[in-house]
């Protein structure tokens, strides 16, 4: 059977970004499909400056708001990547199979050490490892897909590139998994900057959907979304990259494709309005799933409890493996 890994990292409130280009495909698909672990990757999140309250409470949120989107314990593992010590056990071993070079090409290092450093930070050295615990993630289970957004594609391109290396140098360890980004709303824009991704860590919020906002707030941000001088409404993300935004973003939430969807709209305005009551809609009973769970926290804690002992179960023979492969001396 099919096995799928994907993630989300507690760095800031989930968004729709992170619903349209992962969480619900991960929800309504991937899990009846494929044996499926979806993780709050929170190990990701101590790689730029952070509050361990914030990191703490996002973590909870974020696996709340997994279920609250209905991924289903039952069906898929949900759990917390530092409850499963496997992860940075194997992260260490593809270091050792890495170069900094490779790493210093990654994009998301590139923008993310910048923006630190022009914050008057420093950039953690696990920043530019990041991708390397990535791949830890993906390959302690063996998972042949990897349900990502567009921005993610490069470091599974990374990571395939790691097990192939480790396979061929030290046998037959790893599987080569591969990125299974969504065919429509692969990258959401920001509604201020429609040339940028809609991204959780970033500071502005007028141009980010969360997907605990109030009804009245997502409509506010998307009637404000930032769109063109012109009046036709067409999908051209290069010329027209607000609109061609919104008609994704549409198409997402009422199927169907951004292009055939451009046809319909005479203005501007019409587009906006039917998108917000759209995303509304979208995220309505989200919100609601959302609101029960939080009255039951013990249920979130239990179902993370058993996915972490189910990840440990399934990521502990794969690590301990490629730790007898490179040579390192079994326990006795
Ligand atoms: P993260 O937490 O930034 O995002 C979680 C998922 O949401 C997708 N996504 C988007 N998709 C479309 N449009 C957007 N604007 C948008 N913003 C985010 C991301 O592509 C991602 O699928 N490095 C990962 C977390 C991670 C991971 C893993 C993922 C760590 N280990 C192993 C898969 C497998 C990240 O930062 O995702």
């Amino acid at each position: 059977m099919t096995r799928i890994f994907s993630g989300v990292k507690p760095t800031g409130h989930l968004t729709l970004g992170n619903y349209l280009g992962a969480v619900r495909q991960w929800a309504e698909v991937d899990q009846y499909r494929a044996e499926s672990l979806f993780g709050v990757v929170d190990l990701h999140a101590l790689t730029v400056e952070h509050d361990p309250g914030r990191v703490r409470r996002l973590s909870r949120q974020a696996a709340t708001l997994l279920l609250a989107s209905g991924i289903d314990p039952e069906q898929a593992t949900v759990f917390v990547q530092s409850h499963v010590d496997e992860h940075a056990r194997l992260s260490y071993l593809l270091e050792c199979v890495a170069t900094d070079g490779e790493m210093r090409r990654m994009i998301q290092y590139k923008e993310k050490s910048v923006r630190e450093r022009a914050r008057g930070g420093s950039v953690r050295l696990s920043l530019l490892t990041y991708p390397v615990l990535m791949a830890a993630d993906i390959l302690a289970y063996r998972a042949d897909e990897v349900p990502v957004g567009e921005d993610q594609t490069q470091h599974v391109e990374l990571t395939r590139d790691l097990a192939v290396r480790f396979n061929q140098r030290y046998g037959q360890t790893f599987v080569v998994p591969r990125a299974t980004p969504p065919k429509v709303a692969a990258r959401v824009m920001d509604l201020q900057d429609p040339t940028s991704k809609m991204g959780k860590s970033h500071d502005a919020g007028a141009g980010i959907v969360y997907l605990l906002d109030e009804p009245d707030v997502v409509r506010k941000k998307i009637l404000r979304a930032v769109t063109d001088s012109g009046s036709e409404v067409v999908f051209d993300p290069e010329a027209k990259p607000g609109v061609s935004n919104l008609l994704e973003i549409l198409a997402a939430c009422r199927g169907g494709n951004p292009e055939a969807l451009s046809g319909a709209y005479e203005s501007y305005g019409a587009l906006k309005s039917d998108t917000a009551e759209a995303v509304v809609e979208l995220l309505r009973p989200v919100q609601e799933r959302h609101k029960e769970l939080m009255a039951d926290p013990s249920y979130v804690e239990e179902v993370l409890r058993r996915g972490a002992e189910r990840a440990r179960g399934m990521a502990g023979p794969t690590v301990d493996g490629a730790y007898r492969a490179v040579g390192l001396l079994p326990p006795t």
